[in-house]
């Protein structure tokens, strides 16, 4: 039986920001110049070569501004329905089993659950609900990187420069440091993610549900316990008529 876990909004929006990060990201990269290029000079050169030098900082900044308006106009028609929820789910921590988790699962990537064992590590992982520590983690730094990315953006991009309404130089100089620190913290964390969603061994169904929304019972089950075992006592196990609810509607 098939059990819904994100909602076709959801679904777009999650693939939708993919696409706009990993191109603000790579094109962002290309748009810094000497000691400050992250990936050399080759990287620069391929966009301007396709872009022209002018025509990469329009780019960027197109996207960037499609991307916010996007949003804007999703937390506006979302908020109740599926953001506040979102937030309320990946906020949700639980300091001293998530810790367990963590190292648990981190040992289990790298050594693996037989390896554990002989060390004495139990491998079992603390029961979890929606999301897993790990999921919830990288999750809230994407938020704030997507706030301290927006802000800073729009500020740089359309209050800067010869207009009346220009930030003073220092302000401007603020942007930059936080614009930069945000896109870093991501540039690090979005590989993780990318791995565990998508590649690490078991996360087939989860991948799939981004694309079709829905998820086996017993992935579900078994690796979110703590959601399973809310729709259960909600009685929100319904198979395929699940698709009338929204995901948020069973995060709850
Ligand atoms: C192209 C590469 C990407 C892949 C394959 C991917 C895959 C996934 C998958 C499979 C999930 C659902 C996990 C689950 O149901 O347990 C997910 C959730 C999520 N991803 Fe990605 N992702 C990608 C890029 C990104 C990017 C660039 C961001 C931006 C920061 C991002 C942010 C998130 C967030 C915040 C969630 C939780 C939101 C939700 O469940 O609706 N992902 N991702």
């Amino acid at each position: 039986m098939m059990i819904r876990r994100h909602s076709r909004s959801a679904i777009f929006m999650h693939w939708f920001n993919a696409v706009c990060w990993l191109f603000l990201l790579f094109s962002g990269f290309a748009l810094l110049v000497g000691d400050m290029q992250p990936i050399g000079q080759w990287w620069r050169n391929l966009w301007v070569a396709l872009f022209g030098e002018r025509g990469l900082l329009v780019a960027h900044l197109l996207v960037g501004s499609v991307w916010v308006a996007v949003y804007a106009i999703y937390i506006l028609t979302s908020c109740r329905r599926e953001v506040l929820p979102f937030l309320r789910e990946i906020l949700h921590f639980k300091p001293a089993s998530d810790l367990v988790w963590c190292f648990r699962k981190g040992l289990w990537l790298v050594l693996g659950p037989k390896v554990m064992l002989k060390m004495g590590v139990d491998p079992k992982l603390p029961p979890q609900g929606f999301y897993n520590a790990g999921q919830r983690m990288v999750a809230v730094l994407a938020v704030a990187a997507s706030i301290g990315l927006a802000i800073t953006g729009v500020a740089m991009g359309y209050f800067s420069g010869n207009v009346s309404w220009a930030l003073g130089e220092n302000a401007l100089l603020w942007c930059i440091v936080v614009h930069f620190a945000c896109a870093g913290v991501m540039a690090i964390f979005l590989p993780v993610h990318i791995y565990m969603a998508a590649l690490a061994p078991g996360e087939g169904p989860a991948l799939r549900s981004m694309f079709t929304g829905f998820v086996p019972q017993s992935h579900a089950q078994h690796h979110n316990p703590l959601w399973f075992a809310s729709l259960k006592a909600a009685g929100a196990l319904g198979g395929e008529t699940q698709e009338q609810h929204s995901n948020v509607a069973q995060k709850g």
